[in-house]
């Protein structure tokens, strides 16, 4: 059948997919990320609550797993993620300003020196806004230090590997409206200042049928600031169990999405959050939906995967 990698690769697209290493001893699970990944991102373990649970112990042996596994099978690995509210250990937020400062920098130049060489591009800083565009003050990094915690940020990661491509990351951004808006202005007041940013990722975390018309006027206004931009975490969920008609909206998001990020010169890749239903986030997180990504639970393609198929 149809190679996503393959093809995608043709226009020089990444095709990727978020893996957890253990997962990778599946047979099925793993026939697809040999066969149909360009790129891989780990869904969770080089987050700051794995990769550094107490302060200055480190646990780099789930992501070096992936590393290895990226390595030896000639895939891309993307860093997901330095600087987050979310999965972060508890010890952090209980710093003051300048200890807090300083872990976060020896959290980031720890990190991206172990992976120097391997990692191209990282997630500097995730889901820093809030929906409504104000910056997110339930992070502990707002709360303790400000606005200026995401350039230092960018700063820091850049000092520790200069080679890499630096990105922000975020959920809900592919609507113009309040969040993209404020993403896009202070990316903008980033590039403006020369912080070292290259990329927008957008995550994707879509609901079926919602997407609206205005995504690749979106992505376009980010690439003509000089960034790269690429979809880092795409899913579209579905009521479940799902049935024909939202399968087949599913499958025309996916396709929107695939061909959006064509069609956009700068747009580097598409990057799906996981391989199969079967272990997808979705259910837990959103309850009364699932079934979004392009493998169901028994490992069969879905409409979602022809359609990226047709798209690439
Ligand atoms: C999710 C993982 O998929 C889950 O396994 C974990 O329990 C929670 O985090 N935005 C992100 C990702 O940047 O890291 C999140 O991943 C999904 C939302």
């Amino acid at each position: 059948g149809p190679v996503l990698a393959e093809i995608a690769g043709g226009s020089a697209l990444d095709i990727g997919f978020a893996v957890a290493p253990e997962l990778l001893d599946e047979p099925e699970y793993r026939e697809i990320v040999d066969t149909h990944a360009s790129l891989v991102v780990a869904e969770n373990v080089m987050k700051w609550e794995t990769t550094e649970r107490v302060q200055g112990q480190w646990d780099f042996a789930g992501a070096d797993t992936l590393a290895q596994y990226a390595r030896e099978h000639g895939k891309k690995l993307y860093g997901h993620t330095l600087v987050w509210h979310s999965q972060l250990p508890d010890w952090v937020a209980a710093l003051d300003a300048p200890a807090m400062q300083a872990a976060m920098e020896e959290h980031i130049r720890t990190q991206v020196e172990h992976f120097k060489g391997q990692v191209f591009a990282w997630d500097v800083v995730n889901e820093a806004i809030d929906d409504d565009g104000t910056r997110r003050a339930g992070s502990p990094f707002q709360a303790t230090l400000g606005d200026g915690y995401i350039e230092d940020a960018f700063r820091t990661a850049h000092e520790a590997d200069p080679d890499a491509q630096l990105c922000y990351n975020d959920y809900d951004l592919e609507a113009i409206g309040p969040k993209s808006d404020a993403v896009y202005a202070m990316v903008s007041d980033l590039v403006a200042r020369d912080v070292p940013i290259d990329c927008v990722g957008f995550q994707g975390h879509l609901t079926g049928g919602k997407l609206g018309d205005d995504l690749q006027e979106n992505l376009q206004r980010f690439v003509d600031l000089g960034l790269t931009v690429r979809f880092t975490e795409v899913d579209v969920r579905i009521p479940t169990p799902p049935n024909d008609a939202d399968l087949a909206q599913q499958a025309e998001d996916f396709g929107t999405v695939v061909s959006t990020c064509l069609a956009v010169e700068g747009c580097l890749g598409v990057t799906f959050w996981g391989v199969t239903d079967r272990y997808s986030w979705v259910p837990q997180w959103f309850p009364g939906y699932g079934a979004a990504l392009l493998w169901d639970e028994d490992y069969a393609t879905k409409p979602a995967f022809d359609a990226v198929v047709e798209a690439v």
